[in-house]
């Protein structure tokens, strides 16, 4: 397993981190806790999780991090895993913009005591609200750290034009507040159009070039593109969701080089699919989210690739075929 630090923060955070969305609803609560153990015995510490997952109204427990909760005390494993949540999205049933002190406060409050931490490790803004200045939500960061141990804050779903403007407000005050981001990513191109949620951020060109000149950790969300790759390369039909966000034509010639790299490598193929965000030339994380334990060992197979750039290259273009399979 590969694993990464972030500023300030002792914790090493695996390079394949455990996503928990469906932890309690679509995945039930025994297949969560021994995904969790089989996580951690192949190296993974990074636990991807967010007050919202299983959350059935505003101000109720989510049913992830309290399965979570219960697996990191019952295994004492606080010390070992990398807990990353997410707070202040907006109202489940208003969906209004619920950025305050307060909301932040009732959100982390929930949080530690599902979780049931002395520390948080990272928390993110689950969302931005582009009618709120930056400075609102970094100003945050600093009020709240009175109330609770949080070693490393990021934001989730923001485009470069704000991580732009959060540079020059970290400028100002000399302080670093973001330690980390996290937007969708995946070798397979989509947008937030095709996800159908214009409070995403997908990568493009625009984001790719922003966190390779700022070098910002960046955790990779439907890193394996609802397992796009995979089922292609095993000749399983796709729902209409992965058809919708990541079937297109340039896409699926993609997936046809992963299948072809990943005979080379005999690996499968979502070990290439993660190794090309894990090789990304700035530090970042893939979150994968398994449905069934399968899945997960699947993903976990050969954690340890790393691609050149020149084998990335080619799963974006072809171009390079040559120095690749020499
Ligand atoms: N910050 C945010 O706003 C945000 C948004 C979304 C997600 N997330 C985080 O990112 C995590 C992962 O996102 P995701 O669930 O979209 O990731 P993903 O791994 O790209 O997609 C998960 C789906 O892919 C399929 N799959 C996974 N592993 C597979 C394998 N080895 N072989 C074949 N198919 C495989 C499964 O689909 P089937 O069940 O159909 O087989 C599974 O439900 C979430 O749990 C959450 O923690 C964050």
């Amino acid at each position: 397993m590969k694993y990464l630090t972030l500023k300030e923060n002792g914790k090493q955070f695996s390079k394949i981190a455990l996503g928990t969305t469906y932890f309690g609803t679509t995945i039930e609560e025994k297949s969560a806790m021994r995904m969790l153990d089989e996580f951690a015995d192949s190296g993974g510490t990074t636990i991807d999780t967010a007050l919202v997952y299983g959350q059935e109204e505003d101000g109720l427990p989510g049913r992830s991090e309290m399965i979570i909760g219960r697996w990191l005390k019952s295994n004492n494993m606080y010390k070992e895993m990398a807990i990353v949540t997410k707070g202040l999205h907006p109202s489940l049933t208003t969906h209004q913009s619920r950025i305050s002190l307060e909301q932040m406060k009732r959100d982390l409050d929930r949080s530690f005591i599902d979780l049931g931490a002395d520390n948080l490790d990272l928390w993110f803004f689950h969302r931005d609200d582009r009618s709120k200045p930056v400075k609102e939500f970094l100003s945050l960061i600093d009020q709240i750290s009175s109330y609770f141990p949080v070693t490393s804050f990021g934001v989730s779903n923001w485009d470069s034009s704000r991580l732009n403007e959060i540079c020059e407000y970290e400028t100002q005050q000399n302080r670093v507040h973001i330690d980390a981001s996290e937007i969708q990513w995946s070798l397979a191109e989509s947008s937030p159009a095709l996800h159908e949620d214009e409070s995403i951020v997908c990568m493009d060109d625009d984001q790719l070039q922003w966190y390779s000149e700022h070098q910002r950790p960046l955790f990779a969300y439907s890193s394996q593109a609802k397992g796009f790759f995979s089922k292609f390369a095993e000749g399983i039909a796709l729902n209409a969701k992965v058809t919708k966000r990541f079937v297109s034509e340039n896409n699926i010639k993609r997936a046809e080089r992963v299948k072809r790299l990943s005979e080379t490598y005999q690996c499968p193929a979502s070990s290439i699919v993660l190794s090309y965000i894990t090789s990304a030339p700035f530090p970042s994380v893939a979150i994968i989210g398994p449905s069934c334990t399968h899945q997960l060992e699947d993903s976990l197979k050969d954690p340890d690739i790393t691609l050149t750039q020149t084998e990335r290259t080619y799963l974006e273009s072809g171009e390079g075929e040559e120095h690749v399979f020499v």
